[in-house]
């Protein structure tokens, strides 16, 4: 896989992973993003980076954010976008994902946004591509969410400049998450140390699996935390056994008002969406002043337009 998305000089042919990406390679993403952010309300300018391309939106699964986003950013980038209904696709006649990345590149496709519930999909795509093609993974099983990643990092060195010496929360399903995998690989890289993932015990990764303390204790895990990301309960990649009643897990790892005066003072609010409110994040606290859950979202299409356009510098 690490090698899979490198080219031969150690560019970025496809972005499958965080996994194996450099520090530079990182900050150079969030460098070129920075430049690419517009603040909601401005206009944003129209480039042409990647005129003449197509970008496939191949979602296997619901996105409202991911898919949007690579929507807006290729667009700004001035490409072609193709979004794939995957329930009216051929797909659902039986046809092969490598079937149809083939059909796809015969209509002059040029990047496949892909996401999928099974693990290993964007690599196989990576594989089966021609040589002109960009595999870029938008969400596969619970292994990786690399722009999330990128887009999480961006939200925080905005708000904290540094990532060295920051301590960072990161409540809820840890286990399903690969918005939490993504976040963690990132800022391993960048230099952070200090990272707590915070759970009940049947929602958390295997000790010594991802770089991290295991807490079970949330007051505990957030104390003195500079940032605090909430995830969502995914209901969808679990069996029921495994989950806590709602009222139950809110009390426990919920962030309200209250659990959020245990982290820093100035501490940063996140969560990736879509929000369970009243369930994983009280809503006071999910538009409070803390929060910087929509400015995560302005992010995500900078960081997508940073990376659709670093395949084409
Ligand atoms: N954060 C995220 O991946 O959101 P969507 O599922 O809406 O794309």
């Amino acid at each position: 896989m690490s090698t899979l998305q490198f080219d031969s000089r150690g560019g970025l042919k496809h972005l499958l992973t965080l996994e194996g990406l450099d520090r530079s390679t990182l900050t150079a993403l969030l460098d070129r993003a920075d430049v690419f952010r517009v603040a909601p309300g401005e206009a944003p300018r129209r480039h042409t980076w990647l005129a003449g391309r197509t970008v496939v939106n191949f979602f296997f699964e619901p996105s409202t954010r991911t898919r949007s986003s690579f929507e807006l950013a290729a667009r700004r980038l001035g490409a072609d976008v193709l979004n794939l209904e995957i329930g009216v696709s051929s797909t659902v006649k039986g046809e092969s994902l490598e079937d149809t990345l083939y059909t796809l590149e015969a209509m002059n496709a040029d990047v496949f946004v892909v996401r999928h519930k099974d693990a290993g999909v964007p690599a196989l795509l990576a594989r089966h591509a021609a040589p002109h093609v960009h595999v870029l993974n938008a969400g596969e099983a619970h292994v990786s969410h690399p722009t999330q990643g990128l887009l999480d990092a961006l939200t925080i060195r905005r708000h904290k400049r540094e990532f060295a010496g920051l301590a960072v929360t990161i409540v809820g399903d840890i286990k399903h998450s690969r918005v939490a995998r993504s976040a963690v690989q990132a800022l391993t890289t960048l230099g952070t140390r200090d990272i707590r993932l915070v759970g009940p015990k049947s929602l958390l990764p295997r000790k010594g699996e991802l770089p991290g303390e295991l807490y079970t204790d949330a007051d505990q895990a957030i104390r003195g935390a500079d940032v605090v990301m909430m995830l969502r309960i995914q209901k969808e990649r679990m069996n029921k056994a495994s989950v806590p009643s709602a009222k139950a897990y809110f009390k426990r790892y919920g962030l309200d008002a209250a659990r959020l005066k245990k982290a820093k003072p100035g501490a940063i609010v996140m969560h990736p969406g879509p929000m369970n409110r009243g369930i994983e994040i009280a809503p006071e606290v999910a538009d409070g002043p803390q929060s910087v859950i929509r400015e995560q979202v302005t992010n995500g299409v900078a960081v997508r337009m940073a990376v659709l356009q670093s395949f084409y510098t």
